[in-house]
Parts: C-alpha cells; structure tokens; sequence
C-alpha cells in the first residue's frame, strides 16, 4: 500500500474517485491524510465519510509561500505519507514543498498540457475553439502544470462548448486516469527519463468509440480502471 496524502481546495471529486478505487480494492494506496487550504471545501465532507484524516491549512494564515508549504510539508510527514497528490489544489508550490518529496507529487490538469496551462484550463480550450482536449497527469516539478507526464486522455471539443459542459467531459476521464497514475506509482512502474515518464509494461492505448462519449487514453487503463 503506498501511503499517500492528497490535496484539495474544492469539490473532491477527484479524491472521490481516488477513495472508490481504493475501497474496490483496485488501487492500493491508503490515504493518510486530506489537507485543504480551504475551510469550507467540500471534499473535506467527502473525505469525513469514509472516516479519513482531515486537515484544514489556510494559506491567509501564513505570511509567506515557504512558510504555508512548510506547514503542509510537517503534516504530511507526520501523517506518514510518501507520496502527495493534489486533486484541484489551487495553490502554487515553492521548492520547499517540491523537494520534500522528490519525484512523488502527482498533478491532474483539465486539459492536453503544456496546451491552457493555470487556471480554468477547460475554459481557455473552450474559448481557443480547439476540437479535442482533456486532462493530463504529472509528476510536479518546480515550474506550474510543467513536470514529466504520465497519462492523457483525449476528448472531443465543440462549438456549443462552454468551460462547463467540456470540463464536464473531462471530469468523467479525470475520474478514471488518475486512480490509475496513482496505482502505477504505488507498483513502482513509473520511470523518469528527462522529460519523459517509462511507464513499465505500459498498457496499449485505450480507444472508447461510443458516440457518445469517444475517447483516446494513453497509456492504455488497466482492469477496473
Ligand atoms: C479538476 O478539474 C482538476 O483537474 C482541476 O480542478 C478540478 C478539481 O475538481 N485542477 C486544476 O485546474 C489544477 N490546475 P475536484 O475538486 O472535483 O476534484
């Protein structure tokens, strides 16, 4: 089981899907703590009913990035974790954070990255007129939305699209690569090569064609992702 903590500032639906893959017993890590710098985040709740550690750390409280970071970073430690994965934690980090945990901080970014990095990466392709996007997760280094990439998933974008309704096609790939980076993490198949991520015995890409919902995911997911 990789001991992990994962970052939120809102919703949690990502820790969501990271908390049933994990009760199915498809991803095995164990959560040891859920930290937001957000009071009233609801993935606080979330978190709260499957009986897992939470820990609220404002920002506003601290007077500088390092000081924050450095909070966050003694809790994680104390909590036992090894690896951080930050599920729509809004916060840039400082090096001090980065290099507690070389190489074991995770990102999801809602869009094909290094394409609408920052914020409301949805909107920005949305608005661009792109007609494919989706969501991308990465190993974090010291540059924002930059480090190695892992996994991408790849849906299509329409003219009638707002922000909301392709970041809503993304939420749903979001959902099901992310348990899966995670569980490549916790088996230790996860090489980096300069910028690249070896992923060991990488799986064939995963090709859905509903027409409905089509989608191109490579890697490929494994079974129960
Ligand atoms: C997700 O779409 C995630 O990719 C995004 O925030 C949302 C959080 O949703 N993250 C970023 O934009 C980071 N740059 P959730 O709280 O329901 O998981």
């Amino acid at each position: 089981m990789l001991p992990i903590a994962v970052l939120i500032s809102g919703s949690g639906s990502n820790l969501q899907s990271i908390i049933d893959r994990i009760e199915q017993n498809v991803l095995h890590a164990e959560i040891k703590v859920v930290i937001s710098n957000k009071a009233e985040a609801y993935g606080l709740t979330r978190a709260k009913k499957h009986n897992l550690p939470t820990e609220v750390i404002e920002h506003q409280n601290f007077s500088s990035r390092e000081e924050f970071d450095q909070a966050m970073v003694e809790v994680i430690k104390a909590a036992g974790a090894e690896a951080v994965i930050l599920a729509g934690f809004m916060r840039i980090l400082t090096p001090v954070f980065i290099q507690a945990f070389p190489n074991k901080i995770l990102n999801i970014h809602p869009a094909i990255l290094p394409s609408f990095p920052g914020v409301h990466g949805q909107a920005q392709a949305a608005d661009y007129g792109v007609r494919f996007s989706g969501c991308t997760v990465h190993f974090v280094d010291e540059k924002m939305d930059h480090g190695p990439i892992i996994i991408q998933a790849v849906v299509p974008a329409y003219t009638n699209d707002d922000g909301q309704s392709l970041g809503q096609r993304i939420l749903k790939w979001e959902h099901r690569i992310y348990p899966q980076a995670i569980e490549w993490l916790a088996q230790g198949r996860l090489k980096i090569v300069g910028r690249k991520v070896e992923v060991e015995n990488s799986p064939a890409v995963f090709v859905q064609v509903d027409e409905n919902e089509p989608a191109l995911v490579n890697p490929g997911l494994e079974r129960g992702f």
